[in-house]
This record gives C-alpha cells, structure tokens and sequence, in this order.
C-alpha cells in the first residue's frame, strides 16, 4: 500500500548500486514520496551529489552516504554497522547492486567470477538477513531483490551472471512465503535487457542483448516500486519480458540456452557494400 509523503518522513530506505542505473532511479522514486535515503556504492562523490541533489529538492531530514565495496565479504556487516550508528532504523531494502561477465565460462577470470557471486549473492544475503532481525522485531518492513528475466533460464556465455540471478528469484521467493503474515514482504523485480552501465561494465556491450530494445531504467525501478508497495512477490517490467519469462514455462531448457547464446553473442560485424564485392 502506498503511503503519503508526510508518513513517509519518517521512514528510510537502504539502496545498494545507488550511483547509477535502477539503484539511481529508485532513489529519485524513493525521495519524490518523502522517504529517507541511505545510498550505498563504491563512487562516493555520484553518490553524494545524487543524495544533496535530491535532499534539496524534496526537503528530505536524513540522506547518508556509504561507500562500499560490496564484493568484499565484510562489506555489508560493515555497512549494517554503519546504518546502526547513524541511528537510522531501515524500513525497506533494495538489494540491487549487481554486475556479470561475459564470455565462455571456460576462458573468463575466476577471480572476478567468485567477486560476482559475492556481489550478487553473499551481499543481498547477508545485507537481508541482518535488516529482517530489526524488520521481524518492528513487525513491518519491505524488501526488494533485483532478480531477472535471465533467472528463469540458463545463460550461455553469461553463466555465472544467469545462475545468481536464479539464485535471488528462488531465495525471494521462498523468504516471501516464510514470512507471510508477519508484516514484512519480499519482492524479487525481473528486468530485462535494459539501458544502463550493465552491459558495458560486463564486456557485453557488443552483443544481441544489448543492442536489441532496451527498457528504460526509470520504467523498471518505478514497476519495481509498484510491486513493492503492493507487497507482490514477484514483478516481470515490460511485455516482452514477461513473455519471454513465460516462454520459460514451455519451452525446453535446452532451446531457452540456445536462444539466450544467441542473444548474448556479438553482432556480426557489417561489411559495407563495396567490401563484398
Ligand atoms: N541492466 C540490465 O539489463 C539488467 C537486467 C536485469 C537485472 N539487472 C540487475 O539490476 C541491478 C542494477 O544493475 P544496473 O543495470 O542498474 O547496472 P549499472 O548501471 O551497472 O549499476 C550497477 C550499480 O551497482 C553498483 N555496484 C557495482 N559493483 C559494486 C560493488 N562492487 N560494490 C558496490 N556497488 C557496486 C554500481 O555502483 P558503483 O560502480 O559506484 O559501485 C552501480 O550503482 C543489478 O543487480 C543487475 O544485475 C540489470
């Protein structure tokens, strides 16, 4: 249920990946309803000026800024720590830093792999399971996962990346049934290829995917909003998306990772007319 700007006031809301993409865009949701922020990523200064920027705009009393690493295993008891000594209570978490690697799992770099799944992991895990103790004990609060239309089906050349996001819609979904009636709810938001740093920063911005139609990231993190107010436990953003999700349900796992190798690899190069003559 959504809640007016003056209620809101006195809530806060803790998102991770804030500088960039969804985790920006929900911020600017987030601050439009009045609520407080607490933004978390490694580049403090995009940081900073998104949250001033938005305290001014929409005379909000706290926004804290935390730089964090979040791939590092003490990141978020460190992060959890620091949110505790502010004295900020969390009312809603979106875990939705998150990043991939492309290429053939054989030849990418372990190193930044094990990274990865921490990040995309380990991170929302841990971050979900130290915010729930104070969420469970207040008998309210609201928790947002970014999953993906990727975690209904296997992902050639992107595996490791595929395989988390199966992870966060499955752990979603389970937790959303464990604490039915308790007053706190689990979302996981299911995106598909969209318009952000994502595709670049995983060595992916030559692919299918990424020059295919993208959604908006404003358009998501608003559908993910709407979902979280609802208390829904799932949300796909946008038509293709759900029915590529859908397609899931019928179609062989071996089809489903033979589209998606297709949609993750490069484009073929053009040539020009005059080359192929
Ligand atoms: N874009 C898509 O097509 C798509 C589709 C489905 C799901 N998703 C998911 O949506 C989420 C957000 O991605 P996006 O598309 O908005 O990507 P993005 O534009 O690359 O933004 C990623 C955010 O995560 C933060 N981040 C990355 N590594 C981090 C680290 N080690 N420690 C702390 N923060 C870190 C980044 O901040 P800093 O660099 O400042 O640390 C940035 O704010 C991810 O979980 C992604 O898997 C994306």
């Amino acid at each position: 249920m959504r809640t007016s700007k003056d209620e809101n006031k006195n809530k806060t809301v803790l998102i991770t990946g804030a500088s960039n993409g969804f985790g920006m865009e929900f911020a600017k949701i987030f601050a439009k309803d009045g609520y407080n922020l607490i933004l978390v990523a490694r580049s403090t200064e995009r940081l900073r000026k998104l949250g001033y920027f938005l305290q001014d705009e929409h005379q909000l009393e706290h926004v804290c800024i935390i730089t964090a690493d979040l791939t590092r295993p003490q990141a978020p008891r460190e992060v959890y720590e620091e949110v505790k000594n502010s004295g900020l209570e969390v009312d809603i978490l979106i875990n939705n830093a998150g990043a991939g690697i492309h290429g053939l799992f054989a030849e990418t770099d372990l190193d930044r792999e094990k990274a990865i799944i921490q990040l995309n992991i380990n991170t929302p895990v841990e971050l979900t399971k130290l915010f729930l103790q104070d969420m469970k004990r207040r008998k309210s609060g609201k928790i947002l996962n970014l999953a993906s239309v990727v975690s209904f089906m296997p992902s050639p050349l992107m595996a490791i990346y595929g395989a988390t996001k199966a992870f966060i819609l499955s752990f979603s979904e389970a937790l959303s049934n464990e604490l039915k009636d308790t007053g706190i709810t689990v979302t996981a938001l299911c995106p598909g290829a969209s318009n952000t740093m994502f595709f670049r920063r995983a060595g992916a911005a030559h692919t299918r995917a990424a020059n295919g139609s993208l959604s908006e990231p404003a358009e998501v993190a608003k559908d993910g909003y709407d979902a979280l107010m609802h208390g829904e436990t799932r949300t796909i953003s946008g038509l293709k998306n759900k029915l590529q999700a859908t397609s899931a349900n019928i179609m062989p796992d071996m089809a489903l990772a033979a589209n998606m190798r297709h949609l993750m690899e490069e484009e073929e190069d053009e040539q020009p007319a005059e080359e192929n003559r």
